[in-house]
């Protein structure tokens, strides 16, 4: 049976830096809705011009189109085994969509981990993030966790940049856009007996361990 997990949290919770642990340690494939839209956008498909109108402005891009970029990744062969998924669902109706692709797939939503950060953190951590141009999409943070060498990628060397949407006006935008429209999901996957909460506000390595204790638990169930 494939193993889906959700990685839930406010834009600069950590999402991003918790999946590249994660995908290691569970041998699973990061499936990030903001990456596929970023990585439409540089491709200069339609897909990634309409995806670029919301998110400059830090809203979301329509249901519709965003639950049918996740269907066509999570058919992809490195999916096979199941995904880790970082930022999607972001709506209910996107996490009902995901209940009957994931039964299609045979599988189901193994456990929803929500990476909780207040929101004067959440700010904090958006405006010193820099994230890396290579495949991997490694995030550093230039207090928290600065790279060895200035603006370059301790991984792969690659170029570190800011993205557009970190503006200060954009970035409130989106925390708010996560406690209004995001937010509901917690409660969602709660009445399910499917939800897993971490404090985001300690180190990085013990979130990630902690993330790690949630999963391994509910795999050995
Ligand atoms: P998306 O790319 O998903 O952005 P987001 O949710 O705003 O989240 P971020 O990627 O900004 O934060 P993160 O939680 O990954 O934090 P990170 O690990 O980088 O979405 C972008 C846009 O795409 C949306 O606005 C929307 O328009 C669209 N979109 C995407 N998905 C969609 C969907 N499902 N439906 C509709 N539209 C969608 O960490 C942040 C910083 O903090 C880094 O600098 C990091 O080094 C640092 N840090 C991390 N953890 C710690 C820690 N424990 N202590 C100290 N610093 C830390
Ligand atoms: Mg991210």
């Amino acid at each position: 049976m494939p193993i889906y997990l959700l990685l839930m949290g406010g834009p600069g919770a950590g999402k991003g830096t918790q999946a590249q642990f994660l995908r290691e340690k569970f041998g699973l494939p990061q499936v990030a809705s903001g990456d596929l839209f970023r990585d439409n956008l540089k491709r200069q498909t339609p897909l990634g011009q309409l995806a670029k109108q919301y998110m400059d402005r830090g809203e979301l891009v329509p249901d519709d189109v965003t639950i049918s970029m996740i269907r066509e990744r999570l058919q992809q062969a490195d999916a096979k085994n199941g995904a880790m998924l970082d930022g999607f669902p972001r709506t209910i109706p996107q996490a009902e969509a995901l209940d009957g692709l994931l039964a299609e797939f045979g599988g189901r939503v193994n456990v929803a981990l929500y990476v909780k950060v207040p929101e004067a953190v959440l700010l904090e951590r958006l405006s010193g993030r820099w994230t890396c141009r290579g495949p991997g999409q490694h995030t550093y943070h230039m207090l928290f966790n600065p790279p060895k060498h200035d603006k370059l990628c301790d991984v792969d060397g690659t170029e570190l940049y800011q993205r557009p949407d970190d503006t200060p006006e954009v970035q409130s935008r989106r925390i708010r856009v996560f406690f209004e429209q995001t937010s509901p999901l917690i409660e969602f996957y709660r009445q399910r007996g499917l939800l897993s909460e971490i404090d985001g506000e300690q180190p990085i390595e013990q979130v990630t361990a902690q993330l790690v204790g949630a999963v391994e638990g509910v795999l050995a169930a």
